[in-house]
């Protein structure tokens, strides 16, 4: 059976290590340590499956043993873009997995009233344009951050793009392909609907908060 299902520019991770550390993760009672050691493992899982199709470039190497002909990543490194604040929880997942990844952050506050994006931030690398972009936040709830945060981007010269989210809502996905049809959406989960907090239901609260204990 496949660890992912596909609908349109969505993909949900249903690898069962996902789901079950997403359980783990949506609890009310789990401590601030576990939850950030969850986003971490469930970020690493993730990541493995967004560069699941880099493309390779074979590269002549000596073993111990003999030389031979052996496949590494093409192309420049990869960037990883966190929307602040709680992108960062997941950006230290993915770089576990890619510790040569270069990283940009994107300062986006929501307005409790509109619940629409504010930029206060905005540092990325120069060369976007040649990298693959790597967009993380754990919550894809209404999907304004996201789709201001992928505009900017491109703005900025960023053409290949890919967004990476924990939990996704209905109403977040919309919004992105709306927004910004090519850019392919990997989460965790997509959940029912949004509440009138703008909060994803059932989802796991606010992340940012319980990343950081801020509750
Ligand atoms: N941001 C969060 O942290 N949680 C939600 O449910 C929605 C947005």
């Amino acid at each position: 059976m496949s660890d992912r299902s596909q609908r349109g520019h969505l993909t949900v991770v249903s690898h069962p290590l996902v789901q079950h550390k997403l359980t783990l993760l949506r609890r009310r009672e789990t401590s601030t340590a576990s939850f950030r050691q969850l986003v971490r493992e469930l970020s690493l899982l993730l990541a493995y499956e967004v560069t699941r199709e880099l493309e390779l470039t074979m590269e002549e190497i000596e073993t111990p043993v003999a030389p031979m002909v052996a496949p590494v990543l093409a192309g420049k490194k990869l960037c990883f873009i966190s929307i602040l604040r709680a992108g960062n929880g997941i950006l230290d997942g993915m770089l576990d997995l890619v510790p040569s990844a270069r990283v940009g952050h994107v300062g986006l506050w929501r307005d409790p009233k509109t619940l629409k994006p504010v930029e206060y931030y905005f540092k990325v690398p120069s060369d976007l344009s040649d990298r693959l972009c790597i967009v993380v936040d754990p919550m894809l709830a209404t999907g304004n951050s996201a789709a201001a945060a992928i505009a900017k981007l491109k703005e900025a010269g960023a053409s290949r793009l890919r967004f990476v989210c924990l939990l996704a809502a209905p109403e977040g996905v919309a919004v992105m392909k709306e927004n910004c049809p090519e850019v392919p959406i990997f989460t965790a989960a997509l959940d029912q609907r949004l509440n009138d907090h703008g909060y994803i239901v059932p989802g796991l609260g606010d992340a940012g908060d319980r990343i950081y204990g801020t509750r």
